[in-house]
């Protein structure tokens, strides 16, 4: 079926030949054929690479031009969003009613409406904002006409994928005519979810680019078609002798493993073989990547590892590094200057990248409470489709490593021949219920007991389960939530509480706001800084949790006992403290104490090694605190407590920019970061006033300011700027100053 002969506007024709599409991929055309561009629901559950993103993006383009409304394209993580809006752009120049299409990425905050969203046609989100903005009560949301969900298999995951039930559940009931169209590689019960959501499901197993998956034992890689390929062994390592293979033979290769510190050395133990292949040019080229790099963020240990790293052709990449680093590795892999990257699973969803081969390390996996078990085969069919991307590669091949001919027949029978899982709803776990059943009643989606039972009885979990399960939860959870205040029975009727509706707005777990409302009630008896910051590290919602090392437990209990009198909540008397375990209390001490040091303004790298964390975890913890305080600082105001609002801000910027007290109005004038900031101070520019009488020139002498800071610093604090100053200025824009200009704000 070719692209000419769509039932779609010639506009939009014009746009995907330009693009490149021409002839329709097989499942694209088994989509078709089932009605998709008529307005039929549809599940498809086709390979990785076969074009599934394309079928939405023709629904949502064809609703939007015909039939008007909105669609909202929902993916899993924050970078997969990124890659999709980056594809939709192309559609930018169509018209509607005269307008431009007005395409929109939204990820951030989850306590906002967001009301200018309304202005756009498409929209672009993670399946927690969608969340966030339903609970907002957003107006436009019943002009949704195109609904699609990306990697639709995350429903099985036990933390994330309830969001995703229910916000699917919600945004049904609201526009029950609006199209759906649910997308994954790895449905194995395809039939079972397009009953539920009344679809039709294409299962189909085509791949435009042909993907070999295999494993390797003994100098052969044993592939599912029955092919074999020998790799020399010259590196003494298979996985450097598959790299070396393949990128001599002008591929790149992806590695996954399983830890963030594997990946680090795996990276680490490429560099050699990779940089052997390398020629001077792209050498040259991979040191400018390098010193990006480094100008990027504060330096530490890991990011002069990366750019160590970078100068050799490989990398490494995981959730642990900052996101300014992450965007430059993706770009320099996809730019085919990176030949290697070992990456953790958070690479594995969705995205397109030019590997040719991909690697998977390690099939093991360790969950924290239940010890070393197994990937899943969903999660190694979406590591091994991440090989042989249309665009990039002709083929794809994937390759499991086994140590004995044993392991290879088990590798090929339980991963390489065997079917994703069946996706199971996880939707009756309480604690992850809980926060859904406030937000249906807080957002006046329901308004009983019944509605609730009824609301919940059109989810996959019950559609998957008897209705008595989920039934139980619910009730048990309604006593938690009217026990706690957060919803008032009235007759027939249940309403949320002011207290139940900021706290379903807020975002949090509702167990956390009761913990936070107990501990403003009762205080404690020195109330410091230190207080606050206990205090989210004990609610349900810090992330990510810091696991303490034994080392470090006799020094936290030291911390304990010096600080008794400041924790605002019980502490656990003795180490078989049953109610509340002492591990979990170090844990929260050890979240406290990183805190502490980083709003101290100890160093990034002081404080990652010192603690053994690593830069991502400290920025999620930070963004997380920063998080959980604004909400403290919103329950504050509502239960009346204003001798704390002032105070609660005030800590807010400080974890936010990692600073004492006194850098707090400083930090907040743009372009300046915490070590700025500390600069300016020491340099005796202690405030907004002794900057406004400064003039720029001696400004400019601070050490890291130089003369373009001092300039934006000028246009924000206000004071006359001497005509000397201006010529001054003028000079120094023709000079190079980009660098400064775009100092990281930490
Ligand atoms: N009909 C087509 N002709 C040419 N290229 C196409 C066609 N359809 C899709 N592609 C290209 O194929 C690549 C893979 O498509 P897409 O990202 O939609 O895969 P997917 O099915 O969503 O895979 P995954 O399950 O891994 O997310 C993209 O680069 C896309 O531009
Ligand atoms: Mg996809």
């Amino acid at each position: 079926m070719k692209v000419r002969d769509l039932p779609i506007p010639n506009d939009v024709k014009e746009i995907l030949l330009n693009d490149g599409y021409d002839l329709l991929y097989p499942p694209q055309e088994e989509s078709v054929n089932a009605g998709v561009l008529e307005g039929a629901n549809l599940i498809l559950a086709s390979p990785t690479a076969s074009g599934k993103t394309l079928i939405a993006e023709l629904c949502i383009i064809k609703n939007i031009l015909e039939k008007g409304g909105k669609a909202v394209y929902l993916t899993p993580l924050k970078a997969l969003a990124s890659e999709k809006y980056d594809e939709f752009s192309k559609y930018r120049s169509l018209r509607k009613d005269g307008n431009k299409l007005r395409i929109v990425i939204s990820t951030g905050d989850y306590d906002r409406s967001d009301e200018w969203l309304r202005n756009y046609d498409i929209i672009i989100s993670t399946n927690e904002k969608i969340d966030s903005l339903l609970r907002h009560g957003v107006t436009w949301i019943n002009e949704i006409k195109t609904i699609v969900a990306d990697e639709t298999h995350l429903i099985t995951e036990p933390d994330r994928g309830p969001t995703l039930e229910v916000t699917l559940t919600k945004l049904k009931k609201v526009n029950p005519n609006a199209q759906i169209l649910l997308l994954s590689a790895t449905i194995r019960n395809a039939e079972e979810m397009a009953e539920w959501i009344k679809a039709t499901p294409i299962t189909m197993n085509w791949r435009p680019v042909p993907l070999k998956e295999g494993v390797y034992y003994n100098g052969n890689i044993e592939f599912n078609d029955g092919s074999i390929k020998e790799i020399k062994a010259k590196l003494e390592d298979p996985i450097l002798d598959i790299i070396s293979d393949t990128i001599y033979n002008g591929g790149q290769v992806l590695i996954f493993t399983e830890t963030r510190r594997n990946a680090v050395k795996q990276g680490k133990n490429t560099s050699k073989a990779v940089s052997d292949l390398l020629t001077k040019r792209e050498k040259s080229m991979l040191s400018e990547i390098a010193e990006k790099i480094l100008s990027t963020g504060e330096k530490t240990v890991l990011s002069e590892e990366l750019a160590s790293q970078i100068k050799k052709g490989t990398s490494f990449h995981h959730a642990g590094l900052g996101i300014g680093h992450r965007k430059i590795i993706e770009e320099s892999f996809r730019k085919r200057k990176i030949k290697t990257l070992a990456a953790t699973p958070t690479l594995a969803a969705g995205v397109n990248l030019p590997a040719r081969v991909v690697i998977i390390g390690s099939y093991s996996r360790y969950e924290p409470g239940l010890g070393r078990g197994q990937i899943s085969v969903l999660e190694y069919k979406q590591f091994s489709g991440r090989a042989g991307r249309p665009k990039y590669d002709d083929f794809g091949e994937s390759v499991l490593i086994a140590k004995t001919e044993d392991e290879k027949e088990f590798l090929i029978e339980n991963y390489v021949k065997a079917k994703p899982e069946r996706i199971e709803s996880k939707l009756a776990i309480e604690r992850v219920l809980r926060p859904h059943v406030l937000s249906t009643l807080a957002s006046k989606f329901v308004y009983t007991k019944k509605g609730l039972y009824d609301f919940f009885g059109e989810t996959f979990y019950a559609y998957q389960n008897d209705s008595e399960t989920i039934h139980q939860k619910i009730k048990s959870i309604l006593d938690f939530l009217t026990e706690a205040e957060m919803v008032e029975i009235a007759g027939n009727y249940l309403n949320a509480t002011n207290f139940g509706r900021k706290v379903s707005e807020l975002y949090i777990d509702p167990l956390s706001a009761v913990i936070i409302r107990e501990a403003l009630y009762n205080r404690a008896k020195v109330l410091t800084e230190l207080s606050f910051l206990h205090l989210l590290s004990h609610t349900p919602d810090i992330a990510p949790k810091l696991y303490t090392r034994s080392k470090e437990e006799k020094e936290l209990s030291i911390f304990a006992q010096n600080h008794l009198d400041e924790f605002m909540t019980d502490t656990p008397n003795t180490f078989y403290d049953y109610e509340y375990s002492y591990n979990e209390f170090l844990s929260e001490l050890k979240c406290t104490a990183v805190l502490l040091e980083w709003t101290n303004e100890k160093s990034e790298d002081e404080i990652l090694s010192k603690y053994k964390v690593e830069p991502g975890d400290l920025a999620r913890l930070v963004q997380n605190s920063e998080w959980l305080l604004y909400a403290t600082h919103e329950l504050a105001e509502l239960f009346g407590h204003k001798d704390l609002l002032n105070l609660l801000f005030e800590l807010r910027i400080r974890v936010k920019n990692g600073v004492r007290q006194e850098l707090i109005h400083l930090v907040q004038l743009e372009g300046v970061g915490r070590i700025r900031a500390r600069m300016l101070f020491n340099s005796g520019y202690k405030s907004i006033d002794s900057l406004k009488s400064a003039d720029i020139s001696s400004l400019s002498k601070v050490p890291l300011i130089g003369i373009s800071i001092a300039k934006k610093i000028k246009e924000q604090v206000g004071g006359r700027i001497k005509d000397s100053e201006l010529k001054l200025i003028k000079e120094d824009n023709k000079s190079d100053e980009q660098s400064l200009l775009t100092e990281f704000k930490d």
